[in-house]
């Protein structure tokens, strides 16, 4: 299998308090991955090394075998391979729903207006919000909202795509619309990295799922191992935790 990403050796420290320790892992063209583990534990400042929003204290980061940080490397061109999809969507608010999907097109990748416009319907009846193109964010609801930053996440056509608790911000009714536009995702076959506390999606949906635990990764492997068949302590204490803290939110306090 190709990998498409991969990571050796990362470290990533914000004064003395070392987040991420000597992290290694890999992503596979047309895995679906997701990330697991406790507040704090290091799943953001992860990602966000991955793209580059920070940067690593060390380490390397492959991209299709090559080092993004040995100097030489186009790192705009980079950046443009991975689509980041947020917690509070991040959308801009002075634009339409049409204008979030084509402004990145127009500006990075230099497309035409009308070509990126062509583009942007196409992704935006992928996540069914092709009727709300004249829209502007805030007359969106959350599910809506983060559908759009899906559809314009992938209107640049990353080779990854980057979610980092994409349904933490959402009402409960709203999750299910957005996690559904996530399987189509990656039944597709797109190369997907995703965080989140959903643990049943993560269980229906992953190829793979990596435990983080206190800034490394402490298992990782199938998700039928990893949520009946733990073989580190700590993964089946994290999971006994959540899976408390999911029922409490199911059928109300104990
Ligand atoms: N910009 C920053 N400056 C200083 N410390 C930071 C910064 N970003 C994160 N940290 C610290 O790094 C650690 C890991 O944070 P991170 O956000 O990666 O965790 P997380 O696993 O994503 O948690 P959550 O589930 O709450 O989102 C925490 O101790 C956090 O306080
Ligand atoms: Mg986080």
């Amino acid at each position: 299998m190709k990998k498409v990403i991969e990571i050796k050796n990362l470290n990533k420290s914000y004064g003395a308090n070392e987040v991420l320790k000597n992290i290694e892992f890999s992503v596979n063209h047309g895995e679906v991955v997701t990330i697991i583990g406790s507040s704090g534990s290091g799943k953001s400042t992860m990602l966000r090394c991955i793209n580059l929003l920070e940067t690593p204290s060390g380490g390397q980061i492959y991209y299709r075998g090559q080092n993004i940080l040995d100097g030489n490397y186009n790192i705009p061109s980079y950046r443009t391979k991975l689509g980041m999809v947020f917690q509070q969507f991040n959308l801009f608010e002075n634009h339409n729903v049409l204008g979030n999907c084509v402004v990145g097109q127009v500006k990075v990748l230099k497309r035409s207006k009308e070509e990126a416009e062509q583009i942007a319907r196409k992704y935006l009846s992928v996540v069914g919000m092709e009727s709300y193109i004249n829209a502007k964010p805030k007359q969106l609801s959350g599910g809506q909202k983060q559908r759009v930053a899906i559809a314009r996440a992938l209107s640049m056509e990353p080779d990854v795509l980057l979610f980092d608790e994409p349904t933490s911000a959402l009402d409960p009714e709203m999750v299910g619309e957005v996690l559904k536009v996530m399987k189509e995702l990656a039944d597709s076959g797109l190369t997907m990295l995703i965080v989140t506390h959903e643990m049943d999606f993560a269980k229906e949906v992953s190829n793979r799922v990596v435990f983080m635990d206190k800034g490394v990764i402490a298992e990782e492997g199938p998700p039928e191992q990893i949520f009946y068949q733990p073989k580190q302590a700590r993964t089946r204490e994290f999971l006994k935790r959540t899976l408390v803290h999911h029922d409490r939110a199911n059928h109300g306090p104990a």
